[in-house]
């Protein structure tokens, strides 16, 4: 099964993919994860996006699909792309790559949040620098401030969760990833999942929707 999660910024993809990749043994591809990771290994690709990322601005899509298609090469799981295929010409750069490996998307997941209710999340973030768990100091907060239940390392904030770059990031994603709802709801495999409930809720309907395909 192949499956995108689609969605504005802080709408839940993260949060979703982990569980559902456990949930489904899929391997998670967040194309933004992939580059912070880069990032804060002072690769040359880490320095290569990091004027984008600070800035709220997509990276240029030929580099995009460079870096996953290397990436994927070898991988014969189920893939769950959070986070990419982010304009059309990464979508049909996707599409073309399913074609050459001769397997398809199975489900397109819109996750929709409201722009006033990923605005405030986002401010709320806390990530760990450890395991990459996600938090949120309003609704999803760690047991002992800024530590993690899980690994116990050090929370961090994501330095584009800054309130002038989240504007930014909403703006993007309606100029830019936005079209990519109509170019996916017309290929049969889209569904539309109200992220603006609990984390569990929304798992619950997502799940229910891949076991009625
Ligand atoms: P990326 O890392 O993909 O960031 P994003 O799309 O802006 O999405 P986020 O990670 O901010 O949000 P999310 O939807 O994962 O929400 P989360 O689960 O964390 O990209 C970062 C940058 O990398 C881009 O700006 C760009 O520069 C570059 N990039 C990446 N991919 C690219 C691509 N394909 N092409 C070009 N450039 C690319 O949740 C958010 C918060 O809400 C958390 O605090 C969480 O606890 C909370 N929360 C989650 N669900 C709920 C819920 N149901 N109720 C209440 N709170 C919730
Ligand atoms: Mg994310």
């Amino acid at each position: 099964m192949n499956i995108i999660l689609l969605g504005n910024p802080g709408s839940g993809k993260g949060t979703q993919a982990k569980v559902l990749s456990q949930k489904f043994g899929l391997f998670h591809v967040s194309t933004g994860d992939i580059f912070r990771e880069e990032l804060s290994k002072k690769t040359p690709l880490g320095q290569e996006v990091a004027g984008y990322l600070s800035a709220g601005r997509l990276v240029p899509d030929k580099l995009v699909l460079e870096v996953l298609k290397s990436r994927l090469a070898k991988e014969t799981r189920g893939l769950l792309f959070d986070g990419f295929p982010r304009t059309v010409e990464q979508a049909e750069g996707l599409d073309a790559w399913f074609d050459s490996r001769k397997a398809a998307i199975d489900a397109v997941i819109f996750i929709n949040v409201s722009e006033t209710e990923v605005a405030k999340r986002l401010g709320d973030r806390r990530t760990c620098e450890g395991c990459g768990k996600i938090y949120n100091i309003g609704t999803q907060p760690p047991q002992k401030p800024d530590v993690c239940d899980a690994c116990g390392k050090k929370l961090l904030t994501r330095d584009d969760d800054k309130p002038g770059v989240i504007l930014k990031r909403l703006q993007v994603y309606k100029d830019q990833t936005e079209p990519l709802l109509a170019y996916y709801r017309a290929s049969g495999s889209f569904y539309e999942a109200d992220g603006g409930q609990a984390p569990e809720s929304v798992t619950a309907k997502i799940v229910a929707m891949l076991n009625g395909k």
